[in-house]
């Protein structure tokens, strides 16, 4: 079994043309063993397999993000987080521009490697760290000021983690509002860097202020 004469014998019975494709196939296989093995060894490793993002990364334009921490009035005393942190931008700036501590989170690996080596670039790496955490299952206590550009509904399902947050904590969102808890500030900006003009940036403050659904009366009891 094996021997040269029984794959000649097989490829005889084959036919030239089959036995070519066969011979390519048999080709292929070998030079994609060591893959095939690594990915058997990954499949049954216990190693968890990564989680899927929740959103791609798309960069929030460098004018969006300057106006995005002047409207949160970021200062010296204050620990930026970006949840979904994609190249490391808005931290990075925060701690330039402020000389702030800030903390970016992402769960891509390229991701993170880009957003730690323009860290690293930009020499900011005593200020600045970023991490691999999935935003989701994070404890946001250590922040003072938050930034975002999620999607809306992603907003929506961080509420019950920015609700634990002390009185007075930031939140910045880049386009996307948060359904059911009303803004501060919403303002608009203008920027012909990426593939279109008009960005609006979203404020909050903690303790969020919750919209009342229609038909409900906030805080009055009826006599
Ligand atoms: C639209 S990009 C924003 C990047 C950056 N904040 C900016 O404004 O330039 C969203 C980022 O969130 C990351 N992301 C998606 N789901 C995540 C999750 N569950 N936990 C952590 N990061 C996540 C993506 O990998 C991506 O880099």
């Amino acid at each position: 079994m094996g021997s040269a004469g029984d794959i000649r014998g097989t490829l005889r019975r084959l036919g030239r043309s089959k036995a070519v494709l066969a011979l390519l196939f048999a080709a292929l296989l070998a030079q994609q063993a060591p893959n095939v093995v690594r990915l058997a060894q990954k499949a049954l490793s216990d190693e968890p397999a990564p989680r899927r993002p929740d959103v791609s990364y798309v960069p929030t334009p460098q004018k969006v993000v300057d106006r995005m921490l002047e409207l949160a009035q970021v200062t010296r005393d204050d620990v930026v987080y970006d949840l979904g942190c994609g190249d490391g931008r808005i931290v990075i700036t925060a701690a330039r521009q402020y000389g702030c501590r800030a903390i970016g989170y992402d769960i891509v690996d390229w991701v993170i490697d880009m957003a730690r080596e323009n860290v690293a670039q930009a020499g900011i790496g005593h200020l600045v760290t970023i991490e691999n955490a999935d935003i989701f299952t994070l404890d946001l206590g250590g922040a003072s000021v938050i930034t975002l550009y999620l999607l809306p509904d992603l907003n929506v399902r961080l509420i019950p983690q920015l609700d634990k947050l002390r009185p007075g904590v930031r939140i910045v969102s880049h386009n996307f509002d948060m359904a059911g808890v009303k803004p501060d500030q919403v303002v608009t900006v203008k920027d012909a860097e990426g593939p279109y003009d008009d960005h609006t940036v979203f404020l909050w403050t903690t303790p969020l202020n919750k919209e009342v659904p229609s038909g409900e009366v906030s805080g009055v009891t009826p006599r």
